[in-house]
């Protein structure tokens, strides 16, 4: 009875949350010089969940994102992708689960200027040691509109084109968490709202996780819910973020930020 039960348990019990950080901790610096980036962040983010993360300069979000892709290690606390902790391995463990589990999208593309766009779009597969399948390559360039673009480079692309390379980049080895860093920063408002609805597009067709890093209100609204950072530490949540309520909340925590300076 016990083992059925026990089994019948591991089979139907909640899936793995996509992200979970546990009083995470950073901290760049020594001594007197030291700036504590992360300040206990404890979060829980679900499978298929499009969230932004917003908070004043210097606030930590950057340190977030990149402890919780495993590009950065925490100074204490834990971070788990998908159910496996990340804070524990090797170094050499972390980047083959980052490479297999992991996008990342950076704010200045990150392209690498002598490849062609397909050529940066398998990178991360031919690093991970992964059979490239050029006809899904192709597929996942044209749902990003660059299916005329393959043999071009970036250096013959708009800003907008480019980071939607990067995005081709993050999706092909179909990540369950695709981390984003004001990955709107840089495009006019035509081609952030293309890289927007890409994103989103991941979550809601393809089942992806995106955390997302914008100062943008209209950006944040393309999210479930919104964390706001403040100081290192998480200063509120917003469900069904709209533009306007993003903008007021984000106003309030500057006066908050700024009351004791
Ligand atoms: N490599 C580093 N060395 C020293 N201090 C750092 C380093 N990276 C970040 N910091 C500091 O840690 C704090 C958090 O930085 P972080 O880049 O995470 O902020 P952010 O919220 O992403 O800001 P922004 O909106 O300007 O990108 C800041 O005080 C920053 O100066
Ligand atoms: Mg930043």
């Amino acid at each position: 009875m016990f083992r059925n039960g026990a089994r019948r348990d591991h089979d139907t019990g909640p899936a793995p949350e996509a992200l979970r950080l546990v009083k995470v901790t950073k901290s760049y610096g020594t001594a007197d010089s030291a700036v504590t980036a992360l300040d206990g962040v404890t979060l829980g983010l679900g499978r298929g969940t499009f969230t932004a993360v917003m908070g004043p300069s210097g606030s930590g979000k950057s340190t977030l994102l990149q402890c919780a892709a495993g590009l950065d290690r925490p100074d204490s606390g834990i971070v788990r992708v998908d159910g496996t902790e990340l804070t524990g391995g090797s170094e050499a463990e972390l980047t083959k689960f980052r490479r297999g589990r992991i996008g990342f999208v950076f704010q200045q593309y990150n392209l690498l200027e002598t490849l062609t766009v397909v050529q940066n779009t398998v990178l991360p597969l031919k690093l991970a040691g992964r059979r490239v399948d050029r006809a899904r390559v192709r597929e996942t360039l044209a749902a990003v509109g660059l299916g005329d673009r393959l043999g071009h480079r970036p250096d013959q692309l708009s800003g907008g084109q480019r980071q939607r390379v990067a995005i081709a980049r993050a999706l092909v080895t179909e990540p369950r968490v695709i981390f984003a860093d004001e990955p709107t920063g840089a495009l006019d408002t035509r081609s952030a709202r293309e890289v927007l609805a890409l994103l989103r597009q991941a979550v809601r067709v393809h089942g992806r996780t995106v955390v997302m890093v914008t100062h943008d209100p209209v950006a944040a609204s393309y999210a479930d819910s919104v964390l706001f950072l403040a100081d290192g530490r998480l200063a509120g949540r917003l469900d069904a973020p709209t533009a306007d309520a993003v903008a007021e909340r984000l106003a309030h925590l500057g006066d908050e930020t700024t009351a004791g300076v």
